[in-house]
């Protein structure tokens, strides 16, 4: 009995020495795994970015997601600006600013590991995940081609005051342009706001928002968005609402 728990013993410690030898050569994909569920609110728990209103974090490799990550912990926004990110810093930089050198490197190993680049093998199930937010995209945009734009821009006067009339955006707690999002998008991120989910550091003007929206007032209010600024001009014949 005692040989016994003393032989567990040694093979503990020999696992516990192992351990930092090998974190020292690449991130832990288990610790990463940990601190990953804080990245879940906006990424989603399958790294699929919650129906496109979060990038996805899909097909990157480990050396890519920690270059990614380390960028918005330093504020190297040029570094992010020549791989195309950049236009919202803002809603993802709080989230780095913590991590230490070997968070990133968990969580880069992680995000490799479970979503994608160079773990070929896992394919087959990136597909499911694929299919499955396709599915749901293509609800989306078959209820925004329903919208009533007329309607989405009545809603959206309540809106104007913080994000601007063209949706340019506004010092008023420091709200973004929403110029430019597609309408599956911006009804995503409304339905997150709806849930009372944190996502920026101005999250807390904006939930209220949206709180009382329904299902149909959010797809207005996308449909709406998506045509600001472009040639589409809103409907003016309109039935009743
Ligand atoms: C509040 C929502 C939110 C949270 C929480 C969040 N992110 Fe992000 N993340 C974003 C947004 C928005 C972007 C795009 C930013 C931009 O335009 O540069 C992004 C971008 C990224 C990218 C680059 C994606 C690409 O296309 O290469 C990585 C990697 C990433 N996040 C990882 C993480 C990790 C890891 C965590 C947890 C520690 C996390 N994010 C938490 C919103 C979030
Ligand atoms: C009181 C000011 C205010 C009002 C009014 C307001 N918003 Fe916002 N909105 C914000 C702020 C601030 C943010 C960023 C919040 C954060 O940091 O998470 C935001 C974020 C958003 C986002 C996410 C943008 C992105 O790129 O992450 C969308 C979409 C949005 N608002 C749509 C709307 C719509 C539609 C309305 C009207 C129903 C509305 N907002 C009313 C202040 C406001």
């Amino acid at each position: 009995m005692k040989q016994m728990r003393r032989s567990l013993i040694a093979l503990a410690a020999s696992g516990m020495l192992a351990a930092p030898l090998l974190a020292q050569a690449a991130g832990d994909p288990a610790a990463g795994k940990e601190k990953y569920a804080t990245c879940a609110a906006c990424h989603g728990a399958d790294g699929m970015g919650q129906g496109g209103a979060f990038p996805k974090l899909t097909g990157l490799t480990e050396d890519e997601a920690a270059k990614r990550l380390t960028a918005y912990r330093e504020g190297d926004k040029e570094y992010l600006k020549s791989v195309g990110l950049g236009d919202r810093y803002g809603t993802m930089a709080p989230n780095a600013a913590g991590l230490s050198d070997d968070d990133v490197a968990n969580l880069a190993a992680y995000i490799a590991e479970e979503f994608g680049g160079d773990a070929g093998g896992e394919s087959a199930s990136a597909e499911q995940g694929d299919g499955a937010n396709q599915g749901e995209a293509d609800a989306t945009s078959q209820a925004i081609a329903q919208a009533d734009i007329k309607r989405g821009s009545a809603l959206y006067s309540s809106c104007a005051i913080c994000h601007g009339e063209q949706a340019e955006g506004g010092h008023l707690f420091n709200a973004p342009a929403l110029k430019g999002l597609p309408a599956s998008q911006v009804a995503s991120l409304l339905k997150v706001y709806r849930k009372g989910t944190e996502m920026g550091p101005n999250s807390y003007a904006m939930i209220p928002q949206a709180t009382h929206l329904t299902d149909a007032d959010i797809n207005n209010l996308a449909a709406y968005v998506a045509i600001i600024g472009t040639d589409q001009k809103v409907p003016a014949n309109v039935e009743g609402n």
